[in-house]
């Protein structure tokens, strides 16, 4: 009884005198911000936890109390300023957060950044157009199956977004295993498991304080099917751990007798890469590619969704696109991927689509070894900062009317420009490798 008072009293001294140090002395308390999120990142977690729209929404309102740099946690200090943005997210010398990235091991959540240049060094040839010839005929045959499934539906309603999922998850899950998960074939487009996914994202704040919520979810996944009865949205994230982890394994056991398919997924070039041992255990290429199929599916989709949404609310926009089409491909047969990315209005309308998505809403934290000066204020060394894309893209200076779908913004000549302040991808060192 004595020992859990004493316990109790040591406990609240310690984080009472730990929130006098956040608050007054802190190299950060000099920053504006909330008290409460200078003090704990339960405050956090409330909103990307609990609230529907997450963090994000709420650093809008916050940037607009405090100004273009605030404090949103105890170690951090997040800012809404797109030329500091293009400044300083070029530089080849950040760490990612170790927090903040602590949801799994994978080369996009490696904090350092020697150790990451080594990782994507080994693996950036596989993500390059060259290597990329199999995959243009895998997207064709995929999206031709999901239009003649569209035709086949009775009452002609389709839940795209389920539907994109469905479509963007086949092509990620072959482009790693070289074998479909057919969900474009599922009922209802997997509705179930889509939701799930989305659910997992949301683990991800959980997953952050809590470490041990990730290791939990691993291990349920080997054996959830003798142990107990999960919810049957539970249960379709955990049997996708499952499947995955069995891909890996087969494909490690095939690798080491060397019985390699002939279609060979991007697991093989991993196995085959100068990628050194430790990155091609069971455990990362499973964390590996469960993250970058979840992620690929998620955000391609959601730029998809994006894209069909504005278009169908604009006829205008959506008549100038087919007209443009229909001249550069008027017969059948599959187009060519190149020829495409060169016509000018697809390619508007695809950047507006990844300006107005919300997929780019996860702030991206950062760290300097070196201190930082933020507009004459100096942050030290080992101080975390962050931008969230989205809020560039919101910009209403850079992007007049940033609410409105408008794809002749990115005609302008000073395209280029324009696109310095387009962070769905990220940039530099770290932005993302499946963007072709
Ligand atoms: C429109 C679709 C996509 C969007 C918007 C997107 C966005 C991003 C972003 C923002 C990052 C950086 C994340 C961070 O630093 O926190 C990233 C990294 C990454 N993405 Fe994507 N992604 C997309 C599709 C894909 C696809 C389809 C793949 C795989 C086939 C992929 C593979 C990767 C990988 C491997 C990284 C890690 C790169 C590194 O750390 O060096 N992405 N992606």
């Amino acid at each position: 009884m004595w020992f859990t008072f004493g316990a109790v009293i040591t406990y609240l001294a310690v984080e009472i005198i730990r929130s006098v140090y956040r608050l007054y002395f802190s190299p950060l308390a000099k920053f504006p911000g909330p008290r409460l999120a200078a003090v704990s990142r339960l405050y956090e977690l409330y909103y990307d936890g609990y609230q529907p729209d997450g963090y994000i929404r709420k650093l809008r309102d916050l940037h607009e109390e405090y100004g273009p740099i605030v404090r949103i946690n105890p170690r951090e200090v997040h800012i809404d300023d797109p030329k500091l943005y293009t400044e300083l997210c070029g530089n080849p010398r950040l760490d990612k957060d170790h927090w903040y990235y602590n949801v799994g091991d994978a080369i996009v959540t490696t904090p350092s950044y020697e150790e990451h240049k080594q990782q994507r060094a080994a693996v950036y040839r596989f993500f390059q157009p060259q290597a990329l010839k199999d995959t243009e005929s895998l997207i064709f045959e995929t999206v031709e199956r999901l239009c003649l499934g569209f035709r086949s539906i009775p009452g002609g309603f389709v839940n795209l977004s389920n539907a994109y999922r469905s479509l963007t998850n086949d092509i990620v899950t072959t482009f790693y295993f070289s074998t479909s998960n057919n969900l474009i074939d599922e009922d209802n487009y997997a509705a179930e498991f889509h939701r799930a996914c989305g659910g997992f994202l949301r683990l991800l704040a959980f997953i952050r304080p809590f470490g041990i919520v990730g290791h939990i979810l691993t291990v349920m996944s080997r054996w959830y099917q003798h142990l107990l009865k999960p919810a049957p949205k539970l249960r379709s994230v955990l049997q996708h751990q499952q499947n995955i982890g069995i891909r890996v394994n087969t494909a490690i056991k095939n690798h080491r007798q060397h019985q390699v398919p002939k279609a060979r997924g991007l697991i093989y070039k991993l196995l085959d890469s100068s990628l050194p041992m430790k990155y091609k255990s069971r455990a990362r290429l499973h964390s590996e590619t469960l993250g970058a199929i979840i992620a690929g599916t998620e955000a391609t989709a959601n730029v998809l969704v994006t894209a069909t949404f504005y278009l169908l609310s604009n006829p205008t926009c959506c008549e100038k696109l087919k007209t443009e089409l229909r001249e550069a491909w008027p017969s059948r047969g599959n187009p060519d991927i190149k020829s495409l990315l060169q016509l000018p209005y697809l390619t508007c309308v695809i950047l507006e689509a990844y300006r107005l998505e919300e997929g780019s809403v996860f702030r991206k934290p950062m760290v300097s070894r070196t201190p930082l000066n933020l507009r004459g204020r100096i942050i030290p060394a080992g101080t975390t900062f962050s931008f969230t894309p989205k809020l560039n893209h919101e910009n209403k200076t850079i992007f007049p009317n940033p609410q409105v779908f408008k794809p002749d913004r990115w005609q302008c000549q000073d395209n280029q420009a324009l696109k310095k302040y387009l962070g769905t991808f990220s940039k530099g060192s770290r932005s993302c490798l499946g963007q072709q």
